[in-house]
């Protein structure tokens, strides 16, 4: 009986728990939307100069008139007309892992601290990646396009880029938690056994689980940083605004330290194991 490996089966029940609502956070409507890897703000969106119809902008007017109803020079000129409901589209977009998920603010989107009100989510999957053109190409009403609402080509490009990287990061998360599912199973057996075979081979499996979760929230963080810099910086011109998933990113690097305690904490129960028999053996010899 080795109190210390009770330790470890905490860090990895906590890893192995954590780690799981990271990747199912907001399978559902009402599951941790708040622990999103990142929220997309577009209920603004329209509401910047490019816009402004004085500036000679005829595109965007000439496409809407025909299909919305309305003095549209005064949806853009009232700043607290809502554009975005105008043409189809949620005020936001929460990110997930393996999903999206959409909705509106309530009361309005310019109260501070709006409520989300989700109202869809979409399916899951473990290739999935959140590609914000597609999904609001398909919302716009016909015959209004992506060029229309001057939506920026380098937000379409890095949305490629990332698709790729988000399936690696999912299969890292999912190695990851299958190795803090292990580490459970092998910190029990060490806790009853107290052997140095269960030691060293809980280290191996408290490391393992260490690494690809590491490595996961490093993708996780690496897409969230770049996803969000692009938003701001080339959306910021149509009113559009991305925040960083602080929940999330406190949750998925939680999972991964608690796994480095783990490991330190069987890195030593091999070491101190191996004295103790050290000394054993030396006792049995004199
Ligand atoms: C549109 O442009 C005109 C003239 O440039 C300016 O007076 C007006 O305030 C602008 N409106 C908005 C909503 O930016
Ligand atoms: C959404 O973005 C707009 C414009 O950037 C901002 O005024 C509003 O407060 C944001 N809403 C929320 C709930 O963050
Ligand atoms: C929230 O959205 C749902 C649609 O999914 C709608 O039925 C409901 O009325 C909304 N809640 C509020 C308070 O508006
Ligand atoms: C989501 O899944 C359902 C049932 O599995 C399917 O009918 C539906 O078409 C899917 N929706 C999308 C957008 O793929």
């Amino acid at each position: 009986m080795r109190f210390s490996s009770i330790l470890t089966l905490a860090c990895a029940i906590t890893a192995f728990v954590l780690s799981l609502l990271c990747i199912f956070a907001g399978s559902s409507k009402s599951f941790l939307q708040r622990a999103d890897l990142l929220t997309l703000n577009i209920s603004r969106i329209g509401h910047t100069s490019i816009f402004n119809t004085s500036d000679g902008d005829g595109g965007f007017f000439s496409n809407l008139v025909n299909d919305l109803e309305g003095d549209l020079n005064s949806l853009v000129n009232n700043v607290t007309s809502d554009i975005a409901s105008a043409l189809n589209l949620p005020d936001f977009f929460n990110v997930h892992v393996m999903d999206f998920c959409e909705g509106s603010y309530l009361p309005k989107p310019t109260v501070h601290n709006a409520r989300e009100n989700i109202t869809a989510c979409s399916n899951r999957s473990t290739v999935f990646h959140f590609d914000p053109s597609k999904v609001i190409q398909k919302k716009l009403p016909d015959g209004i396009t992506l060029e229309d609402i001057h939506w920026p080509t380098t937000i379409e490009d890095t949305e490629h880029d990332l698709k790729i990287v988000s399936t690696t990061m999912v299969v890292f998360y999912i190695i990851g938690i299958a190795f803090a599912g292990i580490a459970i199973l092998t910190a029990l057996w060490g806790i009853w056994a107290g052997s140095r075979l269960s030691a060293v081979v809980n280290f191996f499996i408290d490391v393992l689980a260490f690494v690809t979760l590491g490595i996961a929230s490093a993708i996780a963080t690496a897409i969230i940083v770049k996803a969000v810099e692009v938003i701001n910086k080339y959306g910021d011109d149509i009113g559009i605004a991305a925040y960083r998933g602080s929940r999330f990113l406190g949750m998925t690097w939680g999972a991964t330290a608690v796994m480095l305690l783990a490991s330190i904490v069987s890195v030593a129960q091999c070491c101190t194991g191996g004295r103790r028999r050290e000394r054993y053996n030396g006792k049995g010899a004199s």
